[in-house]
């Protein structure tokens, strides 16, 4: 068994803590907190786990070998790096840093040290990108030309916290930078991007950007929670869709299952199965198969998701250079955010 302890027990903390005390590679020894009313959750989720609301209890324990960080952009970097100076693996959640020249130093750090960092770029544990990914490598679709993805719903919103990781095309929207670039296999060359400030708040809170990969693939990402907050029936539009010169394949999911339709020159396949939202276990079984192993198995590096922080930035910037106009009240966010407080389904919603 590997002895992790975990720092921040927000929402994506309990998540991975359900699944570490699931799963029989792991053996939950620390939960650290600053906020102390999370106490009582964490004794509920994992009661053999210690408490603490002093992260140094767990760099301090030798017989830690992994540290988990799921606490916000703003305290990762000085918690990846005590890990590293005490010789633990580390899996932590996305953006590593604030700000992307820290996430470049970070990413220098891990590479040159002896240790294993994966980053929670949860897609890549995704089934139905796997199976797509492997039909366009395959060759059924021709050559790969298209990249779209669109990812809206009615998420998180402004002052709902995340403040560290930045607006939502930073702090959601690197995963679909991500995701484009690993189904081009290639890197950006260049994009115009366009966004809406909604609602009048200072940031752009949809952004879609166009552009060009190296390869020559073309792509189109179109990332906004803005979808609808006050619908009365609240709905959402997440999909993949590529083109080749002879095929297609797309992925739709509504959060519960996921379904890829896929139409290449041999096969048709369509497949529906469970979207397994942020795929927590898969990602805690492949990394602690990937420690045992001694090599990466298969988890998202530090380095992908230094290139998606790094893009979706520079792609945020070049929506607020190009003019993200004004639509809406400040008045009617306030209202959107009313009406989250008291929401119990929903997306991305804060915990209360
Ligand atoms: N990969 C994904 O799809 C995904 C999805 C949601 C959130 N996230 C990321 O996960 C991280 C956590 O997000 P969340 O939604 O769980 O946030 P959250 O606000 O629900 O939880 C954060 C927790 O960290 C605690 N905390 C803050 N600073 C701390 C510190 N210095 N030491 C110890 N605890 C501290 C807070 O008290 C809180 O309980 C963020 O970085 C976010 O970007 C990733």
């Amino acid at each position: 068994m590997l002895k992790i302890g975990i720092i921040g027990f927000g929402r994506m903390g309990r998540l991975y803590a359900e699944e570490l005390v699931r799963n029989p590679l792991w053996d939950l020894a620390y939960i650290c907190d600053t906020c102390a009313e999370t106490r009582k959750a964490a004794a509920d989720i994992a009661p053999a786990a210690v408490f603490t609301e002093n992260e140094d209890v767990l760099f301090d324990d030798p017989d830690v070998q992994v540290v988990g960080l799921f606490a916000l952009a703003d305290s990762r970097p000085a918690q990846l790096n005590k890990a590293l100076k005490t010789g633990k693996h580390v899996l932590t959640e996305k953006p590593l840093a604030e700000d992307v020249r820290t996430e470049w130093a970070l990413a220098k750090a891990v590479k040159q040290s002896n240790l294993m960092v994966a980053v929670n770029l949860f897609n890549r544990n995704a089934w139905y990108h796997h199976a797509i990914i492997d039909f366009i490598r395959s060759g059924e679709i021709g050559e790969l030309a298209i990249v779209r993805i669109a990812h809206m719903t009615p998420g998180h919103m402004p002052q709902e916290g995340h403040e560290p990781e930045g607006p939502a095309f930073r702090d959601c929207g690197m995963h679909y930078v991500d995701v484009a670039r690993w189904y081009a296999g290639s890197d950006y060359a260049t994009f115009h991007a366009q966004g809406v400030r909604m609602w009048s708040y200072k940031d752009p809170w949809w952004v879609q950007v166009h552009g060009t990969f190296k390869n020559g693939v073309v792509f189109d990402i179109t990332q906004g929670f803005v979808y609808g907050h006050m619908a009365e029936k609240q709905t959402h539009n997440c999909y993949v869709d590529v083109i080749g010169t002879k095929g297609i394949a797309r992925m739709t999911h509504d959060f519960k299952t996921a379904t890829v339709e896929m139409h290449g020159v041999n096969q048709t396949i369509v497949k529906t199965d469970a979207f397994k939202d942020k795929k927590a276990d898969i990602m805690i079984d492949v990394f602690a198969r990937s420690i045992l192993a001694g090599q990466n198995l298969g988890y998202p590096t530090v380095e992908d998701s230094v290139i998606a922080s790094d893009m979706a930035w520079r792609m945020f910037d070049d929506a607020v250079k190009n003019g993200a106009p004004c639509i809406g009240t400040p008045d009617e966010m306030d209202e959107i955010i009313r009406r989250r407080q008291t929401m119990t389904q929903g997306y991305g919603l804060p915990l209360k």
